[in-house]
C-alpha cells in the first residue's frame, strides 16, 4: 500500500471505540513480576524473590529513585500467587497474611505517595493458573468492587480453569463491573489468548469496546527463541492486529524480559525496539534492584520510549521480509516522522543491507535520520542508497522526522553533490560520497 493510503486507512481503522474509562491512551509503562519471579511463595527460604509485600516495595523505590518513573514506567503490578487460599467470611479476595501483612491496600498507598499505579491479577474461572482462587461469574461484580475499594489501577484477567462460553460471559461482564465502581482501571484480557487470538474465534472490535489491553498469545520466558517466536506470530498476523490497537485500546506481545538472563545486548534492543513499533504494552520483568547498566540504558532509551508512546498510536507493520533473514519494519509518528527498523535474523554476522527510503515508499524528498541506539543523526534523500549494518539477532532503529525541502546548501559542499552513506557502525562518522 502506498504510504499516504496505508495513513488513511490507518487513522480511520483508528476511529473505531475504545473502551471509555479514560486510561491508557498510550501504551502502559511498567514493572510486572510474573516472567521473573513466578510463583516463588518460599519467603522463608527466598525472602528478597518471594511473591510478597517486600517485593513490590523494593520495585516501586527502584522505579521512584532510579529515573523510571520519569520516563513512564508508573505501574506496579502483582501477577499470580499474591492471595490467600481462601475467600473471607464476606466471600472476598483476600491477601495472603504472611506475604502481605499491610494487604493490598498499604501497597497501593505505598505507590500512590510516589506517583506510581498498582496493578493486581484475577482469573476469570474456578482457579488461577496457579491454582489460586479464581473469579467465577457469580464473582465479578465483588471481586471488580474489592479492587476498587483498595484502590487499584489496573486489573488483569487471566483465563484458566474456564471454558468458551464462561469466558464470553465473564470477560464483558468484568469490564461493567469494574467501570459501575467509579473507579478507572485498566483493563488487560487474556481472553484472545485463551482463542488462539485470531478471528472468528476473537473479536478485535468487541475487545477493543471492552478493554484495555489484551494478550492475544503465549507468554513470554527468558529467551530469544520465545521472544523470536512472539515476533513472528504479531508480524504473520499483522494485518489483522494492527487495526484493533488504537489509543485506549492494544495489542499485548507480552513482557520485556530485557535485563533477565536471556538475551544479549543486540537482542535486548531488538525486543525493545519491535515493542516500540508494535505500540505494545511496556512491563518490564527482571530485577530492578541488579539489573545491569547495559540494560537499564536499553529499557530508558528515551527515543525509543517516544516511539512506543506515540499519541496517535498507530501500531506499526513489517513491510520488508528478505528471504536472505532481513527484514524492516515502518510504524508512522505524529508529525509525519516515522520509526524505521532493520532486523537481522542472521547468526553468523553483521548484516550490510543495501536500500533507499525511496525503496522503502519514502517519496517526499529528503529526510533527517536519528538512529535511536548510537545517537547519529543524518540527513537523507529519498533516492540515496544507503547501507546498514545490523548485527546478528540485532536492529538498526531510525527515528524518520518529517520530509523537508532542505535548503539546497544542505546538500552541496565545494559545488559537488552529497549522498550520505550510512555505515551502521556505532563509532562511525555516517561517510559520504563526495
Ligand atoms: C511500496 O508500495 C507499493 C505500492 O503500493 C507496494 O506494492 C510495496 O509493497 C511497498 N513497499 C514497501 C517496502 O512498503
Ligand atoms: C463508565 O462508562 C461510561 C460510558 O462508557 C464512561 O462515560 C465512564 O467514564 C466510565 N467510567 C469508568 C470509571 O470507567
Ligand atoms: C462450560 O462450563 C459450564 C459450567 O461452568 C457448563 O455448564 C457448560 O456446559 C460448559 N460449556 C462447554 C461448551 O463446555
Ligand atoms: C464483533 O463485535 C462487535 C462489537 O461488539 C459487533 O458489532 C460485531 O457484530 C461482532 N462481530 C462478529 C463477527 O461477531
Amino acid at each position: 500500500m502506498h504510504l499516504a493510503v496505508f495513513l488513511l486507512a490507518s487513522v480511520l481503522s483508528a476511529a473505531t471505540f475504545a473502551l471509555d474509562n479514560g486510561v491508557m491512551r498510550t501504551p502502559p509503562m511498567g514493572w510486572l513480576a510474573w516472567e521473573r519471579f513466578r510463583c516463588d511463595i518460599d519467603c522463608k527460604n527466598d525472602p528478597k524473590n518471594c511473591i510478597s509485600e517486600n517485593l513490590f516495595i523494593d520495585m516501586a523505590d527502584r522505579l521512584s529513585e532510579d529515573g523510571w518513573r520519569e520516563l513512564g514506567y508508573v505501574y506496579v503490578n502483582i501477577d499470580d500467587c499474591w492471595s490467600s487460599m481462601e475467600r473471607d467470611e464476606n466471600g472476598r479476595l483476600q491477601a495472603d497474611p504472611k506475604r502481605f501483612p499491610g494487604g493490598i491496600p498499604k501497597l497501593s498507598r505505598y505507590l500512590h505517595d510516589r506517583g506510581l499505579k498498582l496493578g493486581i491479577y484475577g482469573d476469570m474461572g474456578t482457579h488461577t493458573c496457579g491454582g489460586y482462587p479464581g473469579t467465577t461469574l457469580d464473582k465479578i461484580e465483588t471481586d471488580a468492587q474489592t479492587f476498587a475499594d483498595w484502590e487499584v489501577d489496573m486489573f488483569k484477567f487471566d483465563g484458566c480453569y474456564s471454558n468458551a462460553t464462561e469466558q464470553e460471559k465473564g470477560y464483558p461482564l468484568m469490564s461493567k463491573a469494574l467501570n459501575a465502581t467509579g473507579r478507572p482501571i485498566g483493563y488487560s484480557c487474556s481472553w484472545p489468548a485463551y482463542q488462539g487470538g485470531l478471528p472468528p474465534m476473537v473479536n478485535y472490535t468487541q475487545l477493543g469496546e471492552i478493554c484495555n489491553l489484551w494478550r492475544n498469545y503465549g507468554d513470554i520466558q527468558d529467551s530469544w527463541d520465545s521472544v523470536l517466536n512472539i515476533i513472528e506470530w504479531f508480524f504473520r498476523n499483522q494485518d489483522v492486529l494492527i487495526p484493533a490497537a488504537g489509543p485506549g485500546r492494544w495489542n499485548d506481545p507480552d513482557m520485556l524480559v530485557i535485563g533477565d538472563f536471556g538475551l544479549s545486548k543486540d537482542q535486548s534492543r531488538s525486543q525493545m525496539a519491535l515493542w516500540a513499533i508494535m505500540a505494545a504494552p511496556l512491563f518490564m520483568s527482571n530485577d530492578l534492584r541488579t539489573i545491569s547498566s547495559e540494560a537499564r540504558s536499553i529499557l530508558q532509551n528515551k527515543m525509543v520510549i517516544s516511539i512506543n508512546q506515540d499519541p496517535m498510536g498507530i501500531q506499526g507493520r513489517r513491510i520488508v521480509k528478505e528471504k536472505s533473514d532481513i527484514e524492516v519494519f515502518w510504524r508512522p509518528l505524529s508529525s509525519d516522522a516515522s520509526a524505521l527498523v532493520f532486523f537481522s535474523r542472521r547468526t553468523d554476522m553483521p548484516y550490510r543491507y543495501q536500500t533507499s527510503l525511496s525503496k522503502l515508499n519514502y517519496t517526499t524528498g529528503s529526510y533527517k535520520i536519528y538512529d535511536v541506539f548510537t545517537d547519529k543523526t543524518m540527513i537523507l534523500k529519498d533516492s540515496t542508497n544507503f547501507v546498514v549494518s545490523v548485527n546478528p539477532t540485532g536492529v538498526v532503529m531510525w527515528y524518520v522526522s518529517a520530509p523537508s525541502k532542505l535548503n539546497r546548501l544542505q546538500f552541496y559542499r565545494g559545488g559537488n553533490v552529497q549522498d550520505s552513506v550510512y555505515t551502521g557502525d556505532e563509532n562511525a562518522i555516517p561517510r559520504v560520497f563526495l
